[in-house]
């Protein structure tokens, strides 16, 4: 993909910069943003002409649709910095398709690749300097899409708010991370809106997030909504289990997120000789495997968690501890991922994008 921009975009700097006053080795995922965003309003059938400018709140009719109906779609993407200091991306062109995808089935105006693309180039050779070096440091990118028109009537906005804003992020998850399989709750069924990257997915799952928090866990593996039977996904990541020496992980569908991170690590286990099948893992396997001994891994895959290993889970009121294993899957795949994410390895598939 060619990140050449003959895109127009206004740009007004921010007079100040907050660089200064940020502690990078201490960063909250997601908590403090850099001095510039982009802003692109759909209006009137088109898409108007991007500005960049100091990242500042925003005033929208309090009967926009995005607050009655939720009408509101993101994608999760990183920057990365090479020891030349040049800053990459990875696969935004798999972000940006599913982006566009999240927006049909949203019912929402798709966002011209220039837009979305160019539009990202610039702001990043803006906020360059907010990329730091070193594995494990990057600039998370969120592009968004909200529906500002007014009004309260249920039906989709005719206008619409396109934005990319930016956060300097370390890890997701800051300590160990233990799961709990859903048995009531369910993040998404068939014909719903769980493939999409649809804002409502996630708050949905707030509550049944806080109920596994309140015991001690940090997270929920979902499972299909018509049985429980059946492993799908973890909601701020896609999930694999190791078996023995065999990875598995759930096939996408109209209830799991096609997660970038997901099929690149398929790829990468496949390139590095490991054993992956796409399928689906039933909840009594992984029960069975953890009683018999030969489960050996369960680790989250997404944009922000990266390769996050689980430590135990949870079902039926059992908990199950995973081993600590010597050739760890997830370690190996982890690292096979950033050293091309930060230019460290080749990368022979053209995931990385110069910006
Ligand atoms: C991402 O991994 O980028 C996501 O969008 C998940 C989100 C819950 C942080």
């Amino acid at each position: 993909m060619s990140l050449k921009s003959t895109l127009e975009i206004d740009i007004v700097k921010a007079t100040t910069s907050k660089i200064d006053s940020v502690d990078f080795e201490n960063l909250l995922f997601g908590n403090i943003f850099t001095d510039h965003m982009l802003v692109c309003d759909f209006k009137e059938g088109a898409w108007q002409k991007p500005i960049i400018k100091p990242y500042e709140p925003f005033m929208i009719d309090p009967s926009a649709k995005v607050f009655h109906y939720g009408q509101a779609i993101f994608e999760g993407m990183k920057a990365y910095k090479d020891e030349n200091d040049d800053v990459w991306l990875f696969r935004p062109d798999e972000n940006f398709t599913r982006f566009n995808k999240s927006a049909v089935r949203m019912a929402m105006p798709e966002v011209p690749e220039d837009i979305f693309i160019d539009g990202l180039k610039t702001i990043l050779e803006i906020e360059k300097e907010w990329v730091k070096k070193g594995l494990g440091n990057t600039l998370y990118i969120r592009p968004f899409m909200i529906a500002i028109g007014s009004g309260v009537i249920a039906q989709p906005s005719t206008q619409y708010r396109f934005m990319i804003i930016l956060s300097p992020a370390k890890s997701y998850y800051s300590g160990e991370v233990k799961v709990i399989i859903a048995e009531h709750y369910s993040r998404a069924a068939n014909g719903g809106i769980g493939a999409a990257k649809a804002a409502g997915n996630y708050s949905a799952q707030f509550y049944p997030t806080k109920l596994a928090n309140a015991k001690g866990f940090q997270q929920i593996i979902w499972t299909d909504d018509a049985t429980h039977t059946k492993l799908e996904e973890a909601g701020t990541m896609n999930v694999f289990f190791r078996i023995n020496d065999t990875l598995y992980t759930a096939p996408t569908s109209e209830r799991i997120l096609d997660g970038v991170t997901r099929k690149s690590l398929i790829d990468l286990a496949k390139r590095d000789g490991l054993n992956v099948e796409v399928r689906s893992v039933l909840v009594e396997e992984l029960v069975n495997a953890a009683k018999d001994g030969s489960l050996k891994e369960i680790f989250g895959a997404g944009t922000a968690a990266v390769v996050s290993p689980i430590v135990a889970f949870s079902y039926q009121g059992t908990e199950y501890q995973l081993p600590k294993v010597e050739n760890s899957f997830a370690q190996q795949l982890k690292e096979d991922l950033t050293k091309i994410q930060y230019k460290l390895a080749e990368d022979t598939f053209g995931w990385t994008v110069k910006v």
